[in-house]
């Protein structure tokens, strides 16, 4: 490949109605020509005339050091991304989010997660209002709640202590804390049990207080808006449960639930005292909001100081975002990798493979922020777009993978970019001999890594000794690409770390395909028809409104239902 003209500088925002669309911009057509030029070019080529490029082509930032050479691109492929960047102000944007502008524009608010983490003292204000006094004022009480909880001094209405804390939310009041608790599970009090309840399926909460005692039981009821209906439904069935278990009447509820909203009205109506309230801001979207009070169960398990810690390392990540020249920026690389493989190598889907079991739910985070950021198709100006947006995300650790999907991976017909996840250490508590497994795991996430990239060539295939008519089943074809990072520690700044960056990354690419991120109204039309479908499902209820195929369905289900 050689390498093109520079282009000419083309500042104009794509977000300004009747700005150039994506794909005719210089530099997007640039990027296809070059991607026609790449062609089949394989890493195994990639590597051998450029070795270097396992060295150039990483990046520390805080304790991540990332390799992204085995990614199907060059010094060239990089250039074009960032103009396009450039071009389509990513950088302008970022600034504009940072210093409190309502760009997310359908719902008219500002987009300030990063607030959540700012230092005391940071002045950031939205609408001429400096919020991190808000924000410490409420970190500050959660930490005095959660110190009570863990240090047993917090009693029921019985007057004994906490043993269970259930958190009942949903999406991105359930997603964040319950994947964090998980992921962090090494620095939590072990003496206190969590359970996470999301589903309105009953079961869901059943599990859950199956074998509660409710005199140890304490709930948070986490929802932004308090109006979310599995959330309402669950937490009243809780409130039915404990009262009937305490026999008692509402005066109980206080020293059993515990809020975290921004709709004090809400909170109040349930019955939840609002000085059990902890709040957030409508500045803080559902999906960016697990360090905020929403992260509340979670501080119950950490502790403050190791909230702290988590947040230190969002915010070590916001400022590398914020302050890094594009370049070398990790959101702003991730990000763009992703727009060249959805915009010029078709990929559908985005595979996240943390190896560490910790890191389970990790995967299931990110399908919220980034599916629900990004799954969009109407750009900021309300025009359709005409180019791929984000991709389905999916993934789960390894090694269990490997013995799953990953012969698809492998020999498959779809191309699958994936992050490969490690941690140098394993994890602080195990049992004496387990270390010794971790050697194994991190073999099996480099091993993959190699393995996806370079394959193995029908030659060398066959010079193995492999019967001849075996060798196309035994060949690995290549030239998949993978990301890897890899930490030094799983522990609460890293997760941080890692949080923010796909955060950010899913930004730069939302940035870039010009929607915004920051709503979410493709989740309302199944929620609207859900309500009106649930009395349609009672006896004799008339279904002669519905589609053939969802009337057919209900008679088929009430009929089951004996109704
Ligand atoms: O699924 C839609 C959604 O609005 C998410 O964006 C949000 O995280 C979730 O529902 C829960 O909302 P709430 O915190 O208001 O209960």
């Amino acid at each position: 490949m050689s390498a093109s003209t520079p282009l000419p500088r083309t500042e104009d925002s794509a977000d300004t109605p009747g700005g150039v669309p994506l794909d005719r911009r210089e530099e997007w057509i640039r990027l296809r020509e070059h991607r026609d030029r790449l062609g089949a070019t394989h890493l195994r080529g990639l590597f051998a005339d450029d070795p270097g490029r396992a060295e150039r082509y990483t990046l520390d930032v805080g304790s991540l050091h990332v390799d992204y050479s085995k990614n199907l691109v060059t010094d060239e492929t990089l250039r074009l991304l960032n103009r396009l960047a450039s071009v389509t102000g990513v950088a302008r944007l970022r600034d504009a989010m940072l210093r409190g502008d309502h760009i997310n524009l359908t719902e008219d608010r500002a987009v300030l997660h990063t607030a959540l983490r700012a230092p005391r003292g940071t002045v950031v204000r939205t609408d001429g209002h400096d919020v991190v006094p808000e924000v410490h004022r409420v970190l500050e009480k959660m930490a005095g709640f959660a110190e009570r909880v863990r240090s047993r001094t917090w009693t029921g209405h019985t007057g004994k202590t906490v043993t269970r804390v259930v958190n009942i939310g949903i999406g991105g009041s359930d997603l964040g804390p319950a994947m964090a608790y998980e992921a962090l599970r090494p620095y939590t009090d072990r003496g206190l049990e969590f359970r996470f309840v999301s589903n309105v399926d009953g079961s869901d909460l059943n599990e859950a207080l199956i074998d509660a005692d409710p005199e140890r039981t304490l709930f948070v009821v986490a929802s932004k808006t308090f109006t979310t209906v599995e959330t309402i439904t669950n937490a009243t069935a809780a409130r039915n449960w404990l009262l009937a278990g305490l026999e008692a009447g509402p005066e109980a509820i206080s020293r059993h639930f515990v809020a975290v909203s921004t709709n004090a009205d809400e909170v109040e109506a349930f019955g939840i005292d609002t000085a059990n309230m902890f709040e957030f801001w409508d500045w803080v979207g559902g999906r960016y909001s697990y360090d905020s009070a929403i992260g509340l169960s979670l501080m119950v398990a950490l502790g403050p100081e190791r909230f702290r810690e988590m947040l230190a390392g969002f915010h070590l990540m916001d400022t590398h975002f914020a302050t890094a020249p594009a370049e070398r920026n990790l959101p702003f690389l991730l990000g763009l990798l992703g727009v060249w493989y959805g915009g010029h190598f078709d990929a559908q889907t985005h595979a996240v493979l943390p190896y560490s079991h910790h890191m389970a739910r990790f995967p299931a985070y990110l399908q919220q922020l980034d599916m629900e950021s990004n799954g969009k198709s109407t750009q900021r100006d309300g025009r359709p777009v005409a180019w791929r947006t984000g991709p389905v995300v999916w993934g789960t650790p390894g090694t269990n993978g490997q013995h799953a999907y990953f012969q698809l991976l492998h020999q498959g017909t779809r191309f699958v970019p994936a992050d490969l996840i490690g941690f140098a250490e394993p994890s602080p508590d195990l049992m004496e001999g387990l270390s010794a497994q971790h050697d194994l795991l991190t073999a099996n996430m480099l091993a993959q890594g190699q393995a996806l990239a370079f394959g193995r060539t029908e030659a060398e295939v066959a010079a193995e000794g492999v019967r001849p008519d075996l060798v196309p089943h035994r060949t690995f074809p290549g030239n998949r690409p993978t990301t890897t990072i890899l930490a030094e520690r799983l522990d609460p700044s890293t997760l941080g770390q890692l949080v923010a960056l796909y955060e950010h990354k899913v930004f730069v690419q939302g940035a870039v395909w010009n929607i915004n991120s920051f709503d979410q109204w493709g989740v309302q039309l199944g929620k609207v028809l859900a309500k009106r479908l649930e009395p349609a499902l009672t006896e004799g209820a008339d279904v002669s409104s519905l589609d053939p195929s969802t009337a057919a369905l209900v008679r088929r289900y009430r009929a089951l239902r004996g109704r």
